[in-house]
């Protein structure tokens, strides 16, 4: 007969951290980049890790930093690009932070580059001793926007994004806008891509903004240096409300408890095109992409009105950021990416929709026939991006939204 012993076991994890906006960070007059995140004084050697082209560009003045204000510090530089976003990578950084003694709070690393280092080191410190604090200083555009309020950390794995990770957000990270002006214009649309997609789902004014400015926020790369009748040029608007949106948006469910997220919006079928791209896609593009794929299945649905999905892909165009790709027009992969994503939302689409520019609903009900046709749409604005698409929309039969039935699960 056997016989079981419950212990049930109840702790909550409160966790505080603040991003920082700050001015002249490699300037020694200013403490932000030295502090510690509780304030306390640091007693020994710190890591910093260093993107190459960060290496490049800043490694002078970060090193004088560091010598001027007296904290010693170790260096270690890795390659950005989401190629390099490894678990080998990764461990190099864990032998880094054993190699100079690394201890569990009093000396957290710093990270200074984009997205895929921060990711890459956020996960390092969040095994090493099970879990050290970091300081993360973004100088992507993306990075600044998008990752610097994330929780998340992690490395593709498998030929998958971000397979491999975990959620150890820093109690620190600090934004300098004026870092992201050594950008090519390349990665600064990328990094508007994730804008947009903060603006489809919540933001009407940043999307106007992104509307109107789009060709000048990549040639001025945000730097605002024209003069503005109100108070914020229109790149630190697009900073500011993007990280206040993602902010907002993560602050309710930081742990990712509940699965049907708005910010998801963009990055349903996104991931499996990205990486079977690679390196030929960056984020920031290939969420855009996604995001006018979902425009358009919202509009064919008759969910979100055709003159808002032309605004939409006449942003994109604004920006310079392709509305389509190849892959996007291939049914049997958005099929793919598709059922993947459903896979990480265990069982359920939790589609995002848009219903008009700043306002979504979820689906769970997309059918195999409408991730076809608006497919069919995307190849064509993938050869042609100026291409009519509420024509093309209206052209491709429309498919009543089938409840349950023939869903593409
Ligand atoms: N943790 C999260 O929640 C989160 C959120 C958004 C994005 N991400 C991840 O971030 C990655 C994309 O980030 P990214 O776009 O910053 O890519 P990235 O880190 O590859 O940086 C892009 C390129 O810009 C270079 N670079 C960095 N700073 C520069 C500067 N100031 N001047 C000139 N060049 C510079 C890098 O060396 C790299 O070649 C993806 O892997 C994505 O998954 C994670
Ligand atoms: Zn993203």
């Amino acid at each position: 007969m056997s016989c079981s012993t419950q212990w049930t076991m109840n702790a909550v994890k409160e966790f505080t951290y603040e991003i920082v906006e700050t001015t002249d960070l490699f300037d020694p007059a200013n403490p932000e980049l030295g502090r510690l995140p509780d304030g306390r004084a640091c007693h020994g050697t710190r890591l910093v890790v260093m993107d190459e082209t960060v290496e490049k560009i800043f490694g002078e003045r970060i090193r004088a930093y560091f010598e001027r204000t007296n904290v010693s510090v170790e260096y270690l530089t890795l390659q950005g690009g989401d190629d390099h976003k490894t678990f080998d990578q990764m461990l190099r950084v864990a032998s880094r932070l054993t190699e100079i003694g690394t201890d569990r709070v009093g000396t957290p690393p710093i990270v200074i580059g984009g997205g895929v280092v921060q990711d890459v080191v956020g996960m390092a410190a969040s095994l090493y001793r099970r879990g050290i604090p970091y300081v993360r200083v973004p100088t992507t555009l993306l990075g600044q926007i998008d990752g610097s309020v994330s929780a998340k950390t992690g490395v593709n794995y498998e030929g998958c994004r971000n397979r491999l990770g975990t959620f150890a957000p820093p109690p620190r990270t600090l934004i300098d806008s004026s870092l992201i002006a050594t950008l090519p214009p390349r990665q600064i649309r990328s990094g508007l891509g994730e804008a947009l997609k903060m603006a489809l789902i919540k933001d009407r004014t940043l999307f106007e903004v992104l509307e109107r400015y789009g060709d000048h926020l990549v040639r001025d790369r945000l730097q605002d240096s024209g003069t503005y009748a109100g108070d914020e040029g229109p790149g630190q608007t697009v900073i500011h409300r993007a990280i206040s949106g993602m902010a907002e948006e993560l602050q309710k469910n930081l742990w990712e408890t509940e699965l049907r997220r708005i910010v998801d919006y963009g990055h349903t079928f996104s991931p499996i095109v990205e990486m079977s791209a690679l390196p030929e896609l960056y984020h920031g593009e290939a969420v855009a992409m996604d995001c006018v794929f979902s425009a358009v299945l919202a509009a064919r649905r008759g969910l979100l009105p055709m003159e808002e999905l032309e605004r939409i892909v006449a942003t994109v165009n604004r920006i310079g950021l392709a509305p389509s790709h190849p892959m996007f027009g291939d049914a049997p992969t958005m099929l793919r990416a598709l059922a993947d994503t459903v896979r990480h939302r265990d069982g359920h689409q939790f589609v995002t929709l848009l219903e008009r520019v700043g306002e979504t609903r979820f689906v769970d009900d997309l059918s195999e026939r409408e991730i076809t046709e608006a497919a069919g749409v995307m190849a064509v604005l993938a050869r042609d991006p100026y291409a009519p698409v509420a024509e093309l929309c209206g052209s491709v039969r429309r498919t009543p939204a089938l409840a349950g039935a023939g869903s593409a699960r």
